[in-house]
């Protein structure tokens, strides 16, 4: 199983902060936003990584997160040269991919919980057809919504509807089998001009091949996409941080706990950044 990040797109909706700069380059709170995404791949214990972002951030991107050595990844970068849909990650990850079964994930996405990383591994494991997350959501025409019978099948799929079927969005995390790039690269555009992921979802529903799992009440998801949306994700990884003690994507305590790196390695790393209050975790992770 390999992993893309989707770290692209307008962010419209963040102007003007995002004018000159992808939001997932953006903080929130005390790291990076596009932490809380790689730290979901890296807790369903995918390594090989591709990062997908404009012709312009991209070299940000890289200046952040290297190589991916820091964190015990192999990460690779490709462009995306317009926010023409989310399925075009696939298409644009297939050499990378080179067959394999793929986790792809929203870089303004932040998803925590305690059923989280129990729910990633047992869909890691599954090797072909499709598998979507959804969440209860006070405003669904917001996202994607699905729609289940008593018997949680899946009834309908719709894009940003202006009437909602249920409260159920679609989160920005999914699974697909080793022919995503082959479906992805058959669509058309919809009604919005790009490339729809529902869309791809659905060709999987119709040959009976779409998983649907629901997050619960113990897990919450954050999309960043809005000012208030970024506020409150902000906010939720104080409070939750400060309360603990612990961080939320945290990725060199990730690697660290999966042994991806070492225990000099991270003294080193921790060493880097000894004067910030993340640095100073990371030096106490290696005293404990
Ligand atoms: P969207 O929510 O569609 O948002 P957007 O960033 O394009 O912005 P807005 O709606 O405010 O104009 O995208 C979800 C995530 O996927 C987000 O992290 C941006 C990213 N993305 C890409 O990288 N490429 C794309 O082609 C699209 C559509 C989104």
């Amino acid at each position: 199983m390999k992993g893309i990040v989707l770290a692209g797109g307008s962010g419209t909706r963040l102007y003007p902060v995002t004018r000159g700069i992808s939001k997932q380059l953006l903080p929130v709170y005390d790291k990076p936003m596009v932490y809380y995404p790689l730290s979901v791949l890296m807790l369903a214990g995918i390594r090989e990584i591709l990062l997908v972002s404009t012709p312009l951030d991209l070299p940000l991107f890289k200046r952040l997160l290297g190589d991916g050595s820091d964190f015990g990844l192999s990460l690779s970068y490709a462009e995306q040269a317009r926010p023409e849909g989310l399925p075009q990650a696939l298409s644009i990850g297939r050499e990378f991919l080179a067959g394999s079964p793929v986790c792809l994930i929203l870089g303004d996405n932040i998803f925590y919980g305690q059923d989280l990383t129990a729910l990633l591994r047992k869909n890691r494991d599954l090797a072909g057809g499709a598998t979507l997350f959804a969440y209860h959501v006070t405003t669904p025409e917001r996202y994607g919504v699905v729609e289940l019978n008593p018997a949680g099948e899946v009834l309908s799929l719709e894009e940003k509807p202006d009437k909602p079927r249920s409260h159920l969005a679609v989160t920005g995390l999914y699974f697909f089998g080793p022919d995503a790039p082959d479906e992805a690269d058959r669509l058309k555009p919809g009604r919005r001009g790009e490339l729809e992921i529902l869309d791809l979802a659905r060709r999987y529903w119709e040959r009976g091949e779409l998983r649907l799992e629901r997050f619960g009440r113990g897990t919450a998801w954050f999309d960043t996409g809005t000012h208030l949306g970024l506020l409150d994700a902000a906010n939720f990884i104080h409070a939750v941080q400060s309360r603990q003690g612990l961080q939320i994507g945290c990725l060199e305590e990730i690697a660290y706990r999966q042994g991806w790196i070492d225990q000099p390695r991270l003294e080193y790393l921790a060493g880097k950044m000894e004067n910030s209050t993340y640095g100073k975790y990371l030096l106490s992770l290696t005293e404990s």
